[in-house]
Formats: structure tokens, sequence, C-alpha cells
């Protein structure tokens, strides 16, 4: 296992009270990073922030809402004043708004952009500025979803959402790139967590793993892994790229293994 890694560095988790969030703020105290764990839940971010004290050299919680900027900064300082600086940022805040389009009223729009595109606005810019204002590069990793890379039914402006938040990545690591500081993103398939624990109902759980190749949901730990690896410095000569973890789901456009029956029996030229 390659500790060490981040000896040194100072990380920002927004979200980081459960799931992959949780999860991307011990990957990054493993390999030696201090980290902020940003929650707007007190009970949880201090938790995470306590666990990852525990594997690393030092976390810290804020408490924030990534909707309200003035938070945000506080929290931003706090790596500052806490830790002397920020070196690495992870937004991993999001949720998808279940309805059929037609259903969808104005106020649902602008919750579900509010969630995974507006708090993405505020944090990236608070982070990315303090970056540059430090002039010691750095890195940022969002968190989309392989729902913006198709079609969602009834999650349209979710699957939107994390499209958009894919563009931005593109498009913030080139304005980022003269400052050294590289803009990623990883998009998990479905994971197992705690929002989503109800997937894992046996017979939801077996229709859904025959569409994935590998089999199964993924784990938090595996979103993290990606995460790490994207803001560290593994990653030196990556930017602008968003990272797919969905255990193959997303390149299974075409017929599932379990459909396509015996391959002896299937003619070929002369046969
Ligand atoms: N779990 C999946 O199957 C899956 C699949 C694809 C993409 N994703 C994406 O991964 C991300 C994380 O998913 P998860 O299932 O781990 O999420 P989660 O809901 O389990 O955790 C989200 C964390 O963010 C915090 N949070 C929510 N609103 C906040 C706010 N306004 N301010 C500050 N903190 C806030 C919550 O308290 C919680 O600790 C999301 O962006 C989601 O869209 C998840």
């Amino acid at each position: 296992m390659a500790t060490g890694q981040l000896d040194g560095k100072v990380a920002l988790v927004a979200g980081a009270g459960r799931g992959i969030g949780r999860a991307c703020a011990l990957a990054l105290a493993e390999w030696g990073a201090s980290v902020v764990c940003l929650d707007s839940d007190t009970e949880r971010g201090e938790a995470v922030a306590a666990e990852v004290a525990e594997v690393g050299p030092g976390g810290v919680f804020a408490r924030a809402d990534v909707l309200d900027r003035a938070s945000v900064r506080d929290a931003v300082g706090l790596a500052g004043s806490h830790f002397g600086a920020l070196d690495i940022a992870v937004d991993i805040v999001g949720l998808g708004r279940f309805k059929s389009y037609l259903d969808f009223s104005d106020e649902d729009f602008d919750d579900q952009v509010d969630i995974n595109l507006r708090q993405l606005f505020i944090v990236s810019q608070e982070c990315l500025g303090e970056m540059v204002r430090a002039g010691r590069g750095g890195s940022f990793v969002a968190i989309s979803s392989t729902a913006g890379l198709g079609a969602m039914p009834h999650m349209a402006f979710y699957a939107a959402t994390k499209a958009a938040v894919m563009s931005l990545v593109r498009t913030l690591a080139v304005e980022m790139g003269p400052h050294g500081i590289r803009v990623n993103g990883v998009a998990p398939g479905s994971t197992r967590t705690p929002r989503t624990a109800f997937l894992d109902e046996e017979a939801r759980l077996r229709e859904f793993s025959a569409r994935v190749p590998l089999g199964r949901r993924g784990l938090p730990e595996e979103q993290a892994a990606a995460v790490r690896f994207l803001a560290s410095d593994q990653a030196s000569y990556m930017t602008g790229q968003t990272l797919v973890v969905d255990g193959g789901s997303s390149v299974q456009a075409g017929r599932r293994l379990d459909e396509m029956g015996d391959v002896a029996v299937v003619p070929w030229r002369g046969d």
C-alpha cells in the first residue's frame, strides 16, 4: 500500500459525513493528508473527523452548508488556520430527485440544480480561489455519476446536472492549468452507501447485478481509491478527466453476457 504519498498535504472533503465522502476522507488520511471534514450534519461530521484523526495526521470537522457561501468560506479558512494550507479539495455532495419528467416542478428543478451544480460552483470557486492565492498548485476532484453518461428516466435533471459536472471539470482544468492546479472527476456507478441501502433488497440486487459485468454494486472505498489517485501526484499529468468507476456497467451498451447463450452453436461462415 502506497501510504505516505500525501504526507504534508492538507485536504478538504465536502460531504465527508458518510458514504463516499467518509471513505474519501479516510482514504486521504491513510496516505498522510490532514483532512477538513465539511458536512452540514454535525453528528456525522464530528464522528468522521475523529476517525480521520485516528488513521492520519489530523482531522477537523467544519460545519457548513455547501449552498451557503459564507460557511464554505469559513471551512476553507479552517484548512489554513488549522493545518496551514489547502492542497486538495474533494466535493462529493449530490442528490437525485426521482420523478417523471412531466411531474417535475419548478421547485424540484431549482432544488436539483442547487444541490448538484450551484453547490459545486460555490465549493470549487472557494477552494480553487484559495489555491490560486496560495500559489502552490493543488488538486480538485468532483463527483459526478454514470447517470450523466446516458439516459436516466425519472431522474432527468439528476442526469443533466451530473453531465454538467463532467463538463465543468473539463473547463476548470483548462482555466486552472496555468496555476498548477489539476481538476478531475470520478463518476460512480451504483455504490453501497447509507443513502442507497434500499437498493440492497435481494430481488432488486439480483436484477441490478445482472446489468453489471462485475456482478455487484460498488463500495465507497472503491470510489475513494479513484478519488485519492486523482488527488495525488500519481495522477500528476492528468487533468480535465472523469474516471468512471462502475464495475463496467456503462460500457455494456449491447447484449449482456447472460443473454448470449452458448457461443458454440452460433454459426460462422460456412458452418
Ligand atoms: N451512492 C451511489 O450509488 C452513487 C452513484 C453515483 C453517484 N453518486 C454520487 O456520489 C455522491 C455521494 O453519494 P453518497 O451516496 O455517498 O451520499 P450520501 O447522501 O450518503 O452522503 C452525502 C453527505 O453529504 C452531506 N450533505 C448533504 N447536503 C449537504 C449540504 N447542503 N451541505 C453540506 N453537506 C451536505 C450529508 O450530510 C452526507 O454526509 C453524490 O454526489 C452522488 O450523486 C452516488
